[in-house]
């Protein structure tokens, strides 16, 4: 199979890893890919979200399968172009990526499907928006832009002031341009995240090994909110018996509620979690492969990854045995020094070989690229991340931050602290 992987981030760079691994695989594009991704796909600069372009470039490579792996192409319809074109492909239609694409579309889906998640209201006018909060009075309060907001949508406000500006800047200044024009006000829930990525044909659900991310930018979960600095896999929170219950009370009830409104979701479909005192809820759906939780999940993954998209594509997901290794994985990112705020790049990074690699670990590669002089160099704010799979966290955790320490570029910028709170829950 000659196989299109759509993106260019550590999420894609971990998609390519492992397809590479199928006997069923001859060949690996990937648009517009990056420095380290280069090294292992052919890279062609397309991007993501030029579906016109990324046509185009299916048919000239005459690809199998084209596998569409971030948000915006997914929810702006890519899948649907690209089967219409008589393509393969992985990812969900239009039709089921809103479950992503719109915040408004999935609490009301929980509402009336009685899925868990946080108490809400939805609102077009900032002074309704404010009037509500100002009545609730219950601080903090989560306000959240209905669409696509590169996972920086969300306020935490501590009080009617910071509501106040967070309402202005999304809904007035459109920061997130027409994401904005809806926000949906949520009651803040407390208790450990998980990420639960899983398999679905729109029938059979399998989810994958469970993950931690590290949203913030800083140590002890301070800082600013990025797209996310390091996970472990497996998440220690996430027993057998918490997921037993989500399956009941979550995953299937999506997938059917899914079905049932015409909108059947094939794919990967990711479940962010809350582990409240009142049971698990839903924090978030994301259409795709999280980034950084791929890069923890697919290294642990022991069936055949093309086996498993033939069976989500022949929505034959029911008869294949899903296996898993055992043991953990820790990903480390690396990333510019001033993310998510302005950085600056180009810079040289040093202590990678010759395939963007180092000892020991492996580099998934987010935001690099190789400059003339054919350097690899910095391209984004979120850089590499350093993952170790081992048999146990502490282990993998140890060498993944051994590979850290070899790797290092002007102003870098890392959290010391991936993984402490996975461990404590280990002990306790
Ligand atoms: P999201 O982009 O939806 O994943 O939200 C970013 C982060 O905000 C999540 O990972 C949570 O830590 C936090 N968050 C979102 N919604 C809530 C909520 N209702 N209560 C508490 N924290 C939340
Ligand atoms: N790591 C969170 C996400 O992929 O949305």
């Amino acid at each position: 199979m000659k196989i299109l992987v759509v993106g260019g981030g550590g999420r894609e760079h971990a998609i390519i890893m492992k397809l590479a691994e199928s006997s069923k695989v001859d060949a690996l594009y990937c648009a517009p890919g990056n420095g380290g991704i280069s090294k292992y796909a052919e890279c062609y600069p397309v991007k993501a979200t030029d579906i016109d372009g990324m046509l185009a470039l299916a048919k000239e490579l005459a690809v199998d399968l084209v596998f569409v792996a971030p948000d915006d192409p997914l929810v702006a319809g890519m899948v649907d172009v690209m089967q219409a074109a008589g393509f393969r492909t992985f990812g969900p239609e239009k039709a089921a990526a809103i479950i992503e694409g719109s915040k408004v579309f999935s609490k009301n889906l929980m509402q009336k499907y009685n899925i868990p998640t946080a108490k809400y209201a939805v609102f077009e006018e900032p002074a309704k928006v404010l009037s509500y909060i100002e009545q609730e009075n219950t601080y903090p309060t989560v306000i959240k832009a209905d669409g696509l907001a590169l996972g920086k949508g969300v306020v935490i406000a501590q009080n009617y002031e910071e509501a106040k500006a967070a309402v202005s800047e999304i809904m007035e200044d459109k920061i997130f341009g027409e994401s904005g024009s809806q926000v949906v006000v949520e009651e803040f829930l407390t208790g450990p995240e998980v990420s639960v990525l899983c398999f679905t044909d729109g029938k059979t659900v399998k989810p994958m090994v469970s993950s931690m991310d590290h949203k913030r930018a800083l140590d002890n979960d301070e800082g600013l909110n990025t797209g996310g600095m390091g996970t472990v896999a497996p998440n220690p929170y996430y027993t057998d018996v918490i997921a037993a219950e989500c399956m009941e009370t979550i995953f299937l009830p999506t997938i059917r509620a899914m079905e049932a409104e015409g909108r059947t979701f094939k794919g990967c479909l990711y479940f962010g979690l809350m582990l409240t005192p009142n049971g698990p809820k839903v924090i978030e759906y994301n259409c795709r492969f999280g980034d950084p939780e791929t890069q923890v999940v697919l290294p642990l993954l022991d069936t055949d990854f093309v086996d498993i998209i033939e069976a989500i594509e022949e929505e034959r997901l029911g008869e294949l045995d899903v296996c898993w290794k055992k043991g953990s994985a820790a990903c480390v990112v690396m990333a510019s020094g001033g993310y998510p705020k302005k950085y600056e790049s180009g810079l040289v990074i040093s202590g990678l070989d010759d395939m963007g690699q180092t000892e020991n670990c492996f580099v998934y590669h987010a935001g690099t690229k190789v400059n003339e002089a054919g350097e690899m160099v910095n391209a984004g704010g979120r850089v590499l991340g350093v993952t170790a799979t081992a048999e146990t966290l502490p282990e993998a955790l140890k060498i993944a931050y051994e590979g850290v320490a070899s790797i290092s570029w002007k102003d870098v910028h890392y959290r010391k602290d991936i993984g402490q709170r996975a461990l404590k829950a280990l002990e306790s």
